[in-house]
């Protein structure tokens, strides 16, 4: 495994000023709907910083407890940083049987980083998950809403090439 310094949750966190300006945007005049703006938020950012939240709240009269009932109901939404990738490694039944566990392996070899963690260039967060929903492409992993089917270890490092190609 690749010896890098996983990126903290400080290093991770967007400026207020960054935060503000996104929240004017994206709670202008046209109307919103809290969920989109969740979404929106969290698409800007990777994730749900506390004080876009606290941001929301006051924009929009929401209380801060509804808008945490809202991101906590949502397993989509993440209130800790996260890479501009999400990427998910199903460990279900299926995958497992179909060799789930080497593919993680491969992808925490070629990201250096471990089960719940961003890498330090802010690229890829990874999880694992119990089942994708997807047993038919066992193994089978997730990058953002796009699925991988009957992965190999070896496939890895030439899908995640392709992402951090499209990232220059
Ligand atoms: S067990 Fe992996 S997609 Fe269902």
């Amino acid at each position: 495994m690749k010896e890098e310094k996983v990126a903290s949750i400080d290093e991770l966190m967007p400026s207020e000023e960054d935060i503000n300006l996104s929240l004017d945007e994206l709670t202008g005049s046209d109307g919103f709907n809290l969920i989109g703006l969740l979404q929106d938020v969290q698409d800007r950012f990777g994730f749900l910083p506390p004080a876009a939240l606290e941001g929301i709240s006051k924009r929009t009269g929401i209380s801060l407890s509804r808008i945490y009932g809202v991101v906590s109901f949502y397993s989509q939404f993440y209130t800790e940083p996260h890479g501009r990738h999400t990427i998910r490694c199903c460990r279900g039944t299926a995958c497992h049987v179909k060799g789930a566990g080497r593919i993680i392996d491969a992808m925490e070899a070629e990201l250096g980083i471990s089960d719940g963690q961003t890498t330090p260039d802010k690229m890829f967060f990874l999880e694992s998950v119990a089942c994708l929903g997807t047993c038919f492409l066992a193994p089978a992993i997730m990058i953002d809403d796009q699925y991988f089917g009957k992965v190999t270890p070896r496939g890895i490092a030439e899908i995640l090439e392709n992402y951090r190609a499209n990232e220059l």
